[in-house]
C-alpha cells in the first residue's frame, strides 16, 4: 500500500493541470487513468489544434444551476494566466474568431505542456489503471485499483463527462458523487448536432455540406455564428451552441439572414427589377443549390417578383428570418463535445472545489455541473477549476 498526498482520478485537461499545480506546492501527486493515453479529448479538440481558451471568458459563458459558482475559480486562474503559460512553452497560437485561441500547429503541444509541467514537479501519471473501489479512511481516502492499493490525504475526481465514450468517457465521477451523497443534476449531451425528422431530413439532404451565416434561438438565448447542413441533420457553431439550451420537443428559430432585412431588400428588388425571378434575387445571399432547396422546403413558389401580391413577400422574408425548426433530437453522447449537468455545485466550495461534507474530496472539470459554450470555455474551466483545487489539496 502506497500513500500519496494527492491522488487525481482522470488524466484529462483538469486532472493534469491540477496535478502540476499541486506538485508546484510540493505535494506528492499521483494521477490515475483507465485509458491507454492521457488527454485524449485534448488531442481531438479544435480539429486537432485545440481551442485551449477564449480571450473573452466570463462567467456568462457557462451553464450551471448556480450561475455564480464559476466566478471565483475563473478569477483565481484566468484565461490570461493560461495564455502566459502557453507563451512560456513557446507554443504558437492564433485567434480564429470571437476570442477563440487555437494552436498554430497541433493539440499535441497542449498535452506536452501539461505532461512537461507534471514532470517538472515529479507528479506521477499512471495509465491503464482501473479504479475498483474508493472508500473514506481515517487519514483520507483508500483506493483499490488494477495496479495496487493506495491511500491519499486528498482525492480529486477529474473523470469528465459522458461525451464520446470512444475517448474513454465513463460515468465514474457521477457514481463517486452519489456514493458520497452528492446529487448529480440530470445529464444530457450538449454542444451536439441536431438530427431532423424524416420529412425535413429528406428535403434538406441536398444541402449536406453547405454552411451559412445564421442565428439560432431557443429559450431566450440566441447565437449568431453559422450553421452547417449535414447528412444527418444540422450542425455548425450556432446549432452546437443552442443545443446546450434546447430540450427535447422544443422548437428552434433559425434566422438564415441575420445581417440583413430581407423584406426591405425584396421590396426594393420588386420595384427595380420586377421581371427577375425570386430565386435569382435570393442567389445574392445563398448558393443556387440552397435557394432551390429552401424554396421547395418552405413551399414558396418561384416566380418573377412583380407577381408577388399583398403579404406574399412578407411570408418569404418571414420563412428565411424565422425558420421554425423542430429538431427530432440530437446525435447524443457519441458526437457531443460536452455533457450538460453533473455533480451538483451546491455541494462544493466554489473557491476550492472541495466537497463541503467531505474534507479532502475534490471534483474538477466537466464532471461538475458546469458546461461552457463552444469556443475554448470548457478547457478554461478545466484549467481554472484544476488550479484552485491544486492550490487547496
Ligand atoms: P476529460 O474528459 O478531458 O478527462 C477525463 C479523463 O478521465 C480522461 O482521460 C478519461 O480517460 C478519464 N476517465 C474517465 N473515466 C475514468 C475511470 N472510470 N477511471 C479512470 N479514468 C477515467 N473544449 C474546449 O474548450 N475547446 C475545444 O476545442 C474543445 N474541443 C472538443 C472536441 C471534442 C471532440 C470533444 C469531445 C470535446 C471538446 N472540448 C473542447 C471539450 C473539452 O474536451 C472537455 O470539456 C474537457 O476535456 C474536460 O476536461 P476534464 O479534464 O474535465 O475531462
Amino acid at each position: 500500500m502506497q500513500h500519496k498526498d494527492v491522488i487525481i482520478i482522470g488524466a484529462g485537461a483538469a486532472g493534469l493541470f491540477c496535478a502540476a499545480t499541486a506538485g508546484q506546492r510540493g505535494k506528492e501527486v499521483l494521477v490515475l487513468d483507465h485509458a491507454k493515453k492521457v488527454g485524449r479529448k485534448i488531442l481531438m479538440s479544435g480539429g486537432g489544434r485545440c481551442n485551449f481558451t477564449n480571450m473573452y471568458t466570463s462567467h456568462e459563458n457557462f451553464i450551471c444551476n448556480n450561475p455564480h459558482f464559476v466566478k471565483s475559480a475563473l478569477s483565481q486562474y484566468t484565461q490570461w494566466d493560461f495564455i502566459d503559460l502557453v507563451n512560456r512553452h513557446n507554443i504558437a497560437y492564433h485567434e480564429k474568431t470571437l476570442g477563440q485561441l487555437f494552436c498554430d500547429d497541433s493539440a499535441k503541444q497542449i498535452v506536452k505542456l501539461l505532461m512537461d509541467e507534471c514532470a517538472a514537479v515529479s507528479a506521477q501519471v499512471k495509465t491503464n489503471c482501473e479504479i475498483l473501489t474508493v472508500t473514506k479512511s481515517s487519514t483520507g481516502y483508500h483506493l483499490k485499483t488494477s495496479q495496487g492499493e493506495y491511500t491519499c490525504t486528498s482525492l480529486v475526481i477529474a473523470t469528465g463527462g459522458l461525451s464520446m465514450p470512444k475517448l474513454g468517457a465513463t460515468p465514474f465521477g457521477y457514481q463517486i458523487a452519489e456514493q458520497f451523497g452528492i446529487p448529480v443534476t440530470p445529464t444530457r449531451a450538449a454542444l451536439v448536432p441536431f438530427t431532423l425528422h424524416e420529412h425535413d431530413k429528406v428535403l434538406l439532404a441536398e444541402l449536406s455540406g453547405v454552411s451559412v451565416q445564421a442565428s439560432a434561438e431557443c429559450n431566450n438565448t440566441i447565437f449568431n455564428e453559422g450553421i452547417l447542413f449535414t447528412h444527418r441533420g444540422m450542425s455548425g457553431p450556432a446549432v452546437l451552441q443552442i443545443s446546450s439550451y434546447w430540450q427535447a420537443g422544443q422548437r428552434v428559430a433559425i434566422n438564415l439572414l441575420p445581417q440583413h432585412d430581407m423584406l426591405a431588400y425584396l421590396h426594393q428588388a420588386q420595384t427595380e427589377q420586377p421581371n427577375t425571378l425570386l430565386s435569382t434575387v435570393l442567389s445574392e445571399f445563398y448558393a443556387k443549390r440552397m435557394v432551390q432547396t429552401l424554396l421547395t422546403y418552405f413551399k414558396i413558389e418561384n416566380k418573377p417578383l412583380k407577381q408577388y401580391q399583398g403579404k406574399q413577400l412578407d411570408n418569404v422574408a418571414q420563412q428565411f428570418h424565422a425558420w421554425d425548426l423542430q429538431p427530432n433530437g440530437t446525435e447524443g453522447y457519441r458526437t457531443a463535445e460536452v455533457t450538460l449537468g453533473g455533480a451538483d455545485t451546491d455541494y462544493f466550495s466554489s473557491k476550492t472545489m472541495e466537497a463541503k461534507a467531505h474534507p479532502g474530496l475534490f471534483f474538477i472539470g466537466e464532471v461538475l455541473d458546469v458546461t461552457g459554450w463552444l469556443g475554448g470555455y470548457n478547457f478554461q474551466w478545466a484549467w481554472s477549476s484544476g488550479y484552485v483545487a491544486g492550490m487547496s489539496v
